[in-house]
């Protein structure tokens, strides 16, 4: 089962796992967060097989127990991503999409009749804040910037205690801002391409010398499916992260670079949320699967998200 399966990291989770032989039962309730056409063109492959079942069903009310029983492993991706738009009347979308939907799909594999399901929680960086070292480890302070990661991190919490009292077998993955191919149309690489390709022009929130350790996509379907054996232990939580730091001055010299064209700039004043910098180590996860970015350059990975803007270009 993936949870937010149409989703950006979902789908490709999701088409890995067809393309590996399995049988995947898909979750996501389309909401209108950004445009559902987007969502159902990120399904258009997984659709065409018989081997993926799409359920329009909003974790934080449908019934889950028969979805989850015969589940032989749950990735739950679905949430309400985004760090900025976490603040004022925008919580309750945040709460009930991140921490009431975590919470039921939890009770509902704890409850699960027969063998019960692994559960792999996508969780995200920004359960640190700004306190945490750098390189930042697993075991360093979780003291969230955002509305958002309080909810990531409510998450992992309700995560640990359904494993404490329940036995539910589940760990996490903090994921660090993903990039690639179906990137979500809210975040920077996707919004810059778009404003390149355009001639719109893309707005930079403070000086731009924020930094991100961004991770592309095919390697966190790489450490989900890494994390899947039993030997991988339960309540374990790894960083997911690409290794290679860029500011995003860094990134739009790149993507200008490989648009050959300059993007168009408008300054913006920082958003409340907005961490200054996340880097972090991912030595625990290749300790406990062996994994390591394959995609360790944010030039490499931009490549082929350039290439997937052009191929959807009208
Ligand atoms: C991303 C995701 O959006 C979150 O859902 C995820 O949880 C988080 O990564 C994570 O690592 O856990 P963020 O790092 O803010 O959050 O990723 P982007 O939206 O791509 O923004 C990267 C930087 O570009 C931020 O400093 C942001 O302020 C900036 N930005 C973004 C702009 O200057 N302009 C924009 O239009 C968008």
């Amino acid at each position: 089962m993936v949870t937010g399966a149409a989703g950006f990291i979902g789908s490709t989770l999701a088409e890995r796992l067809v393309l590996e032989g399995h049988e995947v039962i898909g979750i996501d309730s389309l909401t209108d967060y950004y445009p559902v056409a987007t969502k159902e063109a990120n399904l258009g492959r997984l659709r065409q097989s018989g081997a993926f079942s799409l359920h329009v069903v909003d974790l934080a009310t449908a019934e889950l127990a028969s979805l989850v029983e015969g589940a032989d492993l749950v990735f739950h991706l679905a949430g309400q991503p985004g760090v900025r738009l976490s603040w004022a009347e925008g919580f309750a979308l945040y709460e009930t999409r991140n921490v009431l939907a975590t919470q039921r799909l939890l009770e509902a594999v704890a409850r699960a009749p027969g063998p019960r399901p692994r559960l792999i929680y996508s969780s995200s960086s920004s359960v640190y804040g700004i306190d945490a070292n750098h390189p930042t480890s697993e075991s360093d302070p979780t003291r969230p910037h955002s509305p958002y990661g309080v909810t990531k991190l409510a998450g992992e919490h309700l995560c640990h205690a359904y494993r404490q009292n329940w036995d539910v077998d589940v760990l996490t993955l903090r994921y660090f801002t993903v990039y690639g191919p179906r990137q979500r149309p809210d975040m920077a690489f996707h919004r810059l391409i778009e404003a390149g390709l355009t001639g719109e022009s893309f707005e930079v929130y403070g000086d731009g010398e924020q930094v991100r350790d961004f991770t592309y996509v095919d390697d966190v379907v790489e450490a989900n499916l890494r994390c899947v054996p039993s030997a991988v232990p339960a309540g374990s939580v790894f960083n997911v992260a690409g290794g290679a730091e860029s500011s995003l001055n860094e990134v739009i010299e790149t993507i200008s670079d490989l648009l050959g064209r300059k993007v168009a700039l408008d300054r913006r004043p920082p958003q409340a949320g907005d961490v200054r910098r996340t880097g972090a180590s991912t030595k625990l996860l290749e300790h406990a699967t062996g994994w390591r970015p394959a995609v360790a350059s944010a030039r490499a990975g931009l490549e082929r998200q350039v290439a997937w803007h052009l191929a959807r270009q009208p």
